[in-house]
């Protein structure tokens, strides 16, 4: 009996404080939900046809910290992305009471690209009962006029979370925005927002920062409650987000799972694994990804994320999710991650990379497929 009380207050939070009729992330079963992550699978030949399609992806949320392998693909329309996206396409046409922006280095549907805006990929949306930021890795997604799953993006792993936020946030994502200077496609900001939260000025005048200080550490609440810790850099930073500004401000090292292709015929763009003695906290890039499901390589996957890792002892448990690589090119662009500290994500989290690069041994390339 208790325990079914507690249930149903855990369930509730969300309806409870972001109310009826405003936007939330929303679960596998259409419900709201505080916050979800999905990681989609590579294409790999495999006897499963679902994990051929490259359109596989598996799923937690905040009522269930475990991976769920629901079986359904990215293009379908009954699942967490779509009906998230969903409340979207239903009111976009509603321009008095909903902002909305959807960014992405790649415009959907488009040959259009930024080499130079932020390497960032997201959609937020909000009424004035609350919203969600959803951030991901998929190229060319999603589209501004109805859903669809890109088949360009079939080919690699991705990942994104979606966190539901209650109205009093949308200036914090706004300023944080102001930095990363992200590719828009599509935005709508009401008059009346921008009263609330005049940093939402910057978005409807299409304006970046250009001055310094060139990096900001937001903390956010989600509508559940939940303390999550947004990084962002502007491409003025000029360095790496993950060496040089995320894991100093944790006080920790970092595993980080990122794409590490070759870029202009040659892997030299990739800034590898990190040690610079006397700094104390290294970065490893991700070799060998492991899920309960399929394994594969980081290079199979095009997904953004870390993990706190320590040389010795065990680790805050951090972890962060986003949309910036570690590349030489990036450390001039704007970009940025969310993190958070949670005893139950992160040892899900840090059971996925199974291998990384020592510092100085890096012979990244292709035959790691095989490997
Ligand atoms: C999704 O893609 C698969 C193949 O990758 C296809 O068989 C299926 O019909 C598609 N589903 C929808 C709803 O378009
Ligand atoms: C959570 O997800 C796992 C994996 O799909 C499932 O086995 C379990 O029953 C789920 N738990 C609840 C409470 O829904
Ligand atoms: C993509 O572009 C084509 C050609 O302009 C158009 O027919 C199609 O509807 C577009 N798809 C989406 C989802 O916007
Ligand atoms: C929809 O997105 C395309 C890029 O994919 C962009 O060119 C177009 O202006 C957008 N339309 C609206 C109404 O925002
Ligand atoms: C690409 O590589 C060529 C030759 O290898 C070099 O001359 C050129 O500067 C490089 N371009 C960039 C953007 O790094
Ligand atoms: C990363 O490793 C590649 C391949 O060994 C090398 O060409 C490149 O110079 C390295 N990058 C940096 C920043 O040292
Ligand atoms: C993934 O690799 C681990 C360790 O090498 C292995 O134990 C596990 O069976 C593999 N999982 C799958 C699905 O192949």
């Amino acid at each position: 009996m208790i325990a079914a009380i507690v249930m149903i207050l855990f369930l509730g939070t969300v309806s409870l404080v972001n109310g009826n009729g405003a936007y939330t992330c929303r679960d596998m079963n259409d419900n709201p939900v505080d916050w979800f992550i999905f990681y989609k699978y590579p294409r790999m030949f495999d006897e499963r046809d679902f994990i051929n399609s490259g359109k596989e992806f598996i799923y937690m949320d905040a009522n269930n910290i475990s991976w769920q392998y629901p079986k359904i693909l990215m293009n379908d329309t009954n699942h967490a992305v779509y009906y998230t996206l969903k409340q979207y396409y239903d009111n976009k046409d509603n321009t008095q009471d909903n902002f909305y922006i959807l960014y992405n280095d790649e415009f959907p549907n488009s040959t259009i690209w930024s080499p130079i805006s932020g390497h960032q990929k997201g959609v937020s949306l909000f009424n004035a009962g609350g919203g969600y930021w959803l951030i991901h890795s998929i190229p060319k997604f999603p589209s501004n006029s109805s859903y669809e799953f890109p088949s360009n993006a079939v080919y690699y792993g991705q990942m994104g979370i979606c966190i539901s936020f209650p109205y009093e946030t949308l200036g914090k994502i706004a300023t944080q925005l102001f930095y990363t200077y992200p590719f828009v496609y599509t935005k709508n900001v009401p008059q009346r927002m921008i009263s609330d939260f005049g940093s939402l000025q910057n978005i409807a005048d299409g304006i970046h920062k250009t001055t310094s200080p060139y990096t900001r550490m937001q903390s956010f609440i989600s509508a559940g409650g939940k303390q999550f810790m947004h990084f962002a850099k502007s491409g003025l930073f000029g360095k790496d987000l993950y060496y040089d500004f995320v894991a100093p401000t944790l006080a920790t090292g970092l595993l980080v799972q990122s794409w590490m292709h070759k870029s202009n015929g040659s892997y030299a763009n990739n800034l590898n694994s990190t040690c610079r003695p006397p700094d104390p906290y290294n970065v490893y890039d991700a070799h060998k990804i492991q899920t309960p499901f399929l394994n594969f390589t980081s290079y199979d996957d095009h997904s953004k994320y870390a993990i706190a890792h320590v040389e010795s002892g065990l680790p805050y448990p951090y972890l962060c999710i986003g949309d910036i690589n570690r590349q030489i090119t990036q450390t001039k662009r704007g970009g940025g991650t969310m993190c958070f500290l949670d005893g139950s994500v992160f040892p899900v989290f840090s059971q996925l990379i199974e291998t990384f690069y020592p510092c100085k041994s890096f012979k990244y390339n292709h035959y790691d497929i095989k490997n």
